[in-house]
């Protein structure tokens, strides 16, 4: 009789502890759970990715004739101490891989068009628009912020320290994702999203001659540094780098 009662006082001893066992378990669970979503929710409050800018329609008209802008065209590293607008920022960034076509290509020639390069912002002084990187969408001609703040000097250092990317306003850097070519061209696709590069600067340099602003190809910097400053994702390579500023 007293070792049935033993009996049932331990087996019941036992299911009491299972349970608070499984308990724990479900908590701990739990509590790694909420941590996850919390470090998720804050990082993707810091990069801010949610905001999209539209941007005007570009102007598909001006008073420079295409010879004039390739007669004028020089690069600049000095710039006036003045903000730039939207309107230009706009009309930089659709020069650049702007939709020009019905069937979505666009001002600069692709290999296969399959366009590899994307185009990000880093603005400053731009009036309107707060401080910040951006990426360029060229099928919705918007831009998508991408870091809160002005990295400018961050910028700068990762570019041998050169002055006209910290005095600028803003600067446009193009980037390559090589295997949007590669499989198509194998290696050769790299070279092909090299190539795009020349084409798409020359864009920015007469749009700029244009609209009366300065500019200069920047090729020297630290691949590594440029892609940490914009957190670009690891299959894009930063091939250029365009201060702008007024002359
Ligand atoms: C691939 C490439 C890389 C360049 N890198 C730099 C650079 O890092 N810094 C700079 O100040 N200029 C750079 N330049 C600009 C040249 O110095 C400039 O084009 C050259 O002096 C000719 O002057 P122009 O553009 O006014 O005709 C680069 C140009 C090219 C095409």
């Amino acid at each position: 009789m007293f070792n049935k009662r033993l009996k049932l006082y331990l087996l019941s001893k036992e299911k009491s502890m299972k349970i608070k066992i499984l308990v724990v378990v479900i908590t701990i669970i739990l509590a790694i759970l909420g941590v996850g979503v919390l470090i998720m929710v804050n990082a993707s409050n810091n990069k801010n990715n949610s905001e999209t800018i539209k941007l005007n329609a570009p102007k598909l008209d001006s008073k420079t004739s295409i010879e004039q802008a390739i007669k004028k065209r020089r690069s600049t590293r000095e710039y006036k101490d003045t903000p730039l607008t939207i309107q230009e920022v706009s009309q930089l960034l659709w020069a650049a891989q702007g939709i020009t076509d019905a069937e979505d290509l666009r001002s600069a020639p692709s290999a296969g068009a399959l366009y590899p390069l994307e185009i990000y912002l880093v603005a400053g002084k731009i009036n309107g628009l707060p401080a910040a990187i951006y990426k360029y969408n060229p099928e919705k001609h918007l831009i998508k912020k991408i870091i809160e703040g002005d990295k400018r000097e961050e910028l700068c250092k990762v570019a041998l320290e050169q002055e006209c990317i910290d005095k600028a306003p803003a600067s446009i850097i193009i980037c390559a994702n090589y295997k949007r070519t590669t499989k198509k061209y194998g290696d050769r696709g790299e070279k092909y999203a090299q190539m795009e590069v020349g084409a798409v600067a020359e864009n920015i340099y007469l749009q700029a001659t244009s609209l009366n602003l300065g500019t200069v190809f920047v090729g020297a910097f630290d691949d590594n540094g440029v892609k940490k400053v914009i957190d670009a994702p690891k299959n894009e390579e930063p091939l250029c780098i365009m201060p702008i500023g007024k002359k």
